[in-house]
């Protein structure tokens, strides 16, 4: 029997930065067990195939481009941007049945997003909101975790900011995030957990980011959006400033955007950037946060992975679940609910 599912098929993933993918070189990616391979129109638009040659399965992506046409490495047949057969050299005639599998794809907020699931369904209005990516108002950037866990994983750690006060005592930690309790929320497909920590001294990283003395209110706005986006807001401002009941203008505020697409059930790729609403100009703060966040995250990989590897070793061991987890729980009850609706509807 197989493992159940853990990922919904019928949901936008990224399948890479929009700037990976040019009209030179097919790229080979996997979402969701699915293996795809992408590359770019004459026009810019995305061509998104199932990575294997109808004719003898080899994989696409090891083929090369002519103009708008892939072609197989092995025995050079050629396919349209839509996994249609063009050319089949050693033929006089074309079969009209060679044809691989294409998926639905876009370009939005810098990522290339795909759909796995059943075409007719991909309503490019269901792409998560990450447009703080490339939103004027905003600066930032940010990289891509290849990492060795099921993605969940990193919802769950993303869910519950608590580790900060452990994994990463001696970055970003702190004991205020810890002691303070969230609340949480949730309304269709998201999950909202909040954290106000009143009247704190600044963790280093804010106190430099904010540039003046004096305690501050300090927040942490986790927003999910199922399958795998996880956007975070967090800033401070000075105390007593009005922060927590809106006005935000003394602060400075951050969003860390997240989203884990699942390769297979043990792996998975980790899109993050950092993004900020303040000195919006200065590229070397830019990369500064960029490679800073970047040491922060392989923190948390070391820990992820090691759950994973207990857990391939022990596969029903169980999680359980504190206080701490109430954010995550919900996040991994609305992913099992959007399984279950797939499920049932490919029954009927
Ligand atoms: S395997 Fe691709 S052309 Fe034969
Ligand atoms: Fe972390």
């Amino acid at each position: 029997m197989n493992a159940p599912r853990i990922f919904p098929l019928n949901a936008w993933y990224i399948a890479a930065w929009s700037y990976e993918i040019g009209k030179r070189e097919p790229l080979a990616r996997t979402v969701c067990n699915n293996k795809m391979v992408l590359w770019r129109k004459a026009d810019g638009s995305l061509a998104v195939l199932e990575d294997a040659c109808w004719h003898r399965l080899l994989p696409l992506s090891m083929g090369w481009l002519e103009g708008e046409t892939l072609v197989c490495r092995y025995h050079g047949l050629g396919f349209d941007g839509k996994g249609q057969c063009t050319r089949m050299p050693s033929q006089d005639n074309l079969n009209p049945a060679a044809k691989v599998r294409s998926y639905p794809a876009l370009d939005r907020h810098r990522y290339v997003w795909v759909w796995p699931g059943d075409p007719a369904l991909a309503d490019p209005a269901l792409v998560p909101d990450m447009h703080w990516n490339d939103d004027p108002e905003w600066a930032g950037d940010g990289k891509t975790l290849f990492a060795k866990c099921d993605y969940r994983l990193f919802v769950d750690n993303l869910m519950d900011l608590t580790h900060e006060s452990f994994v990463h005592i001696t970055s970003i930690g702190s004991k205020h995030v810890a002691e303070t309790p969230m609340t949480t929320t949730h309304a269709g497909r998201t999950v909202t957990s909040t954290r106000w920590m009143l009247d704190i001294d600044a963790p280093p990283f804010w106190r430099a980011q904010l540039g003046r003395p004096g305690n501050v209110d300090r927040w942490q706005i986790i927003r999910f959006e199922a399958p795998c986006t996880i956007v975070l807001d967090v800033g401070v401002a000075p105390a007593g400033t009005g922060a927590p009941t809106g006005d935000r203008s003394q602060g400075v505020n951050g969003r860390v955007l997240n989203s884990i697409t699942p390769e297979t059930d043990t792996t998975c790729m980790y899109f993050w950037s950092m993004t900020r609403n303040y000195k919006l100009n200065d590229q070397s703060l830019t990369s500064l946060l960029r490679e800073a966040n970047a040491n922060i995250f392989l923190e948390d990989l070391v820990v992820v992975e090691a759950q994973q590897r207990y857990i391939s070793e022990h596969p029903d061991a169980p999680l359980r679940n504190l206080n701490i987890d109430a954010g995550s729980m919900r996040a991994r009850k609305i992913i099992d609910d959007m399984i279950a609706a797939e499920t049932r509807i490919a029954a009927e």
